[in-house]
């Protein structure tokens, strides 16, 4: 007898029926660029339909985000000016605090406002902390220097309102120093994310042009190597023991071991982050017509959850929520009608 698992994939109403993984806006976190000192919104090339927000634009985006009922968004600024030690991420007047502050109050309780806690957008050198030179002149990126400008930076984070601080900067002990500060400050009750198995990725490259990044060179010493799967779960459980609320993979697609493998063994929420250059591929391949552009947006986030993300940022948040709250089967004839 031919075993016919073909016979649940016959209709539209039946496929529906035995899906096994539904996307809702809840789990979706839109990433948003704030610029300081533009008066409107800005078009980067390599993400076309995202935008560097002005305050305003910011504030329109997040009513609308509001309205489709995505659980939140994750807010990265963009200063006019940097410098080695990234003094913009830790003043109050600093775009990112300033524009945490305006989300926080367009938002109300509709969704949770986040904030990327890394030093990389403010350093004229674009390195997620503080460089030094070492005793044989190597010029290095100083883990325990950086730690000190993370507190700082987490305490005015904080204080500007951010309801969940995203630590992306990949320094070891982050977390453990994080969560002391603000447990000292006041804010016990901030909850952290921990981009804990972040590796040194390709996918990042629009990212650059959407930050204004100043990096050149790589951040190897410090991101995860892509060929690690093992050291995945070493900083999954690093990021859970220093008290991480919820831990994070990233890039996404070309990482979904290292997701599965964390949604399995954490006691804590895992999201995944649906990079910049996941995007741009898609709408490159898109805009040619080499693939069906809602198709793939839908398969790739699918495949994120049905990997273990509990909740995936992306670029695609607003529409593929919209598309949620759309008709979720053709109409079909009824049957008797003309
Ligand atoms: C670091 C940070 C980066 C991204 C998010 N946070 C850049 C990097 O690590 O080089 C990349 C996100 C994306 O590519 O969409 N602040």
């Amino acid at each position: 007898m031919i075993d016919r698992p073909r016979r649940l994939r016959a209709t539209p109403a039946m496929r529906r029926l035995v899906a096994e993984t539904r996307l809702h806006p809840a789990e979706l976190i839109l990433p948003m660029f704030v610029r300081e000192g533009t008066p409107e919104a800005l078009p980067i090339s390599s993400m076309p339909g995202v935008v560097q927000h002005s305050l305003d634009s910011m504030k329109r985006a997040i009513a609308e985000a509001a309205e489709l009922g995505i659980g939140g968004v994750m807010l990265f600024g963009v200063p006019e000016h940097k410098d080695a030690v990234g003094s913009g991420a830790t003043d109050p007047h600093g775009i990112l605090n300033v524009a945490t502050r305006a989300a926080v109050a367009e938002a109300g309780d509709a969704l949770v406002v986040q904030t990327d806690l890394c030093l990389d957008e403010f350093t004229d050198h674009g390195h997620c902390g503080v460089v030094s030179t070492s005793s044989t002149g190597e010029v290095y990126v100083d883990n325990d220097a950086s730690l000190l400008r993370y507190r700082d930076m987490a305490l005015a984070q904080a204080d500007a309102g951010s309801q969940l601080l995203g630590l992306s900067g990949m320094m070891d002990g982050q977390v453990a120093a994080v969560r002391s500060v603000l447990d000292e400050n006041g804010h016990a009750d901030t909850p952290i994310l921990g981009y804990a198995a972040k590796y040194a990725s390709a996918f990042y490259g629009p990212f650059r042009e959407a930050v204004a990044s100043s990096l050149t060179g790589d951040r190897k010493t410090y991101q995860m190597d892509p060929a690690n799967r093992r050291e995945g779960a070493r900083e999954i459980l690093l990021d859970v023991e220093e008290g991480a609320d919820i831990v994070m993979v990233k890039p996404a697609m070309s990482y979904l071991d290292v997701l599965a493998d964390a949604a399995a063994s954490s006691p804590v929420p895992v999201w995944a982050y649906q990079v910049s250059g996941e995007y741009a591929m898609i709408e490159a391949a898109a805009a040619n017509g080499w693939i069906d552009r809602r198709r793939a947006i839908e398969e790739s986030v699918v495949s994120i959850r049905r990997a273990g993300a509990d909740a995936v940022l992306t670029y695609f948040a607003v529409e593929l929520a919209r598309w949620l709250a759309g008709p979720t089967l053709p109409v079909p004839p009824r049957r008797g009608a003309v």
